[in-house]
């Protein structure tokens, strides 16, 4: 396994895991000093382009966001989505994991899924791609976004899900809209980090999209908190343009040739 890798691992009961999404350079830059993990999220169907789910996301789409970010990142661990239907069997998700690590240089994919995929992480595992494992809400496959671990039977399964990934070789496991005390659970139950989003402070560590974290995707759900308010800022800026451009005073003459 990767060094950056293992050095993930050992974090585990010692300090926490700080995690974002990025989809472009300039973004990955800012995030890179205080990351350990980098992901470029089939999120970015929704933010970016107004997907009404990631289904809608490509495997180019994908690995030009990837392309971008790698620039950015010096030292972060970098973690790629594996768009939805680029896995449906261990030849595809080979072929497309292959691609993408080529393409992207990222240091890992992520898959959505537990016992389903369970052949396909051990053949990608075996292969030398790293992987991160995904439970709790499944934007690729979920209809509902509900939080999960009300009812036993869904409590066992995520449980038996995070156990059989991390036995098929994940380092690490995303745990989104998991209720707290089977965050709490999980954690404890299995020897790799736990990254959770909506899952409480009971994983390992966090991850929110970087949109939504500066408050430039204007959407309001309970797990994110939105630490600045750059719709404002840029508003602020973008406003002051306009004035300077309508009353001649940009460009002046020292913004000219
Ligand atoms: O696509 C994404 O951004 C994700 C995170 C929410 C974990 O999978």
């Amino acid at each position: 396994m990767k060094k950056k890798i293992l050095d993930l691992i050992k974090k585990k009961n010692r300090s926490k895991i700080v995690s974002l999404t990025a989809y472009s350079k300039n973004i990955a830059t800012i995030l890179d000093n205080f990351c350990d993990i980098i992901l470029v999220g089939d999120s970015l169907g929704s933010v970016l382009y107004n997907y009404k789910s990631t289904r809608e996301v490509s495997l180019d789409t994908m690995i030009e966001h990837s392309k971008s970010v790698r620039m950015g990142i010096k030292k972060s661990l970098m973690v790629v989505d594996m768009p939805h239907n680029t896995y449906r069997n261990s030849k595809e998700a080979l072929k497309n994991a292959r691609k993408i690590v080529l393409k992207t240089k990222c240091d890992a994919v992520k898959l959505e899924g537990g016992k389903k995929i369970i052949k396909i992480v051990k053949d990608l595992v075996k292969s030398g791609i790293p992987v991160m494992g995904h439970l709790g809400v499944l934007p690729q496959s979920d209809r509902s976004f509900k939080f999960k671990g009300k009812k036993t039977s869904e409590r066992n399964k995520i449980l038996n899900d995070a156990k059989l990934l991390e036995s098929a070789g994940v380092f690490s496991i995303v745990l989104e809209c998991v209720e707290t005390s089977l965050a709490k659970i999980v954690t404890q139950k299995i020897d790799i980090p736990t990254i959770g989003i909506g899952a409480s402070n009971n994983c390992d560590g966090q991850i929110l999209v970087i949109d939504d974290l500066i408050g430039l995707n204007p959407i309001d759900v309970r797990f994110i908190k939105k630490y600045t308010n750059i719709r404002k800022e840029i508003k602020k800026a973008v406003s002051i343009y306009s004035k300077d451009v309508r009353n001649k005073k940009f460009p002046l003459k020292k913004h000219s040739y």
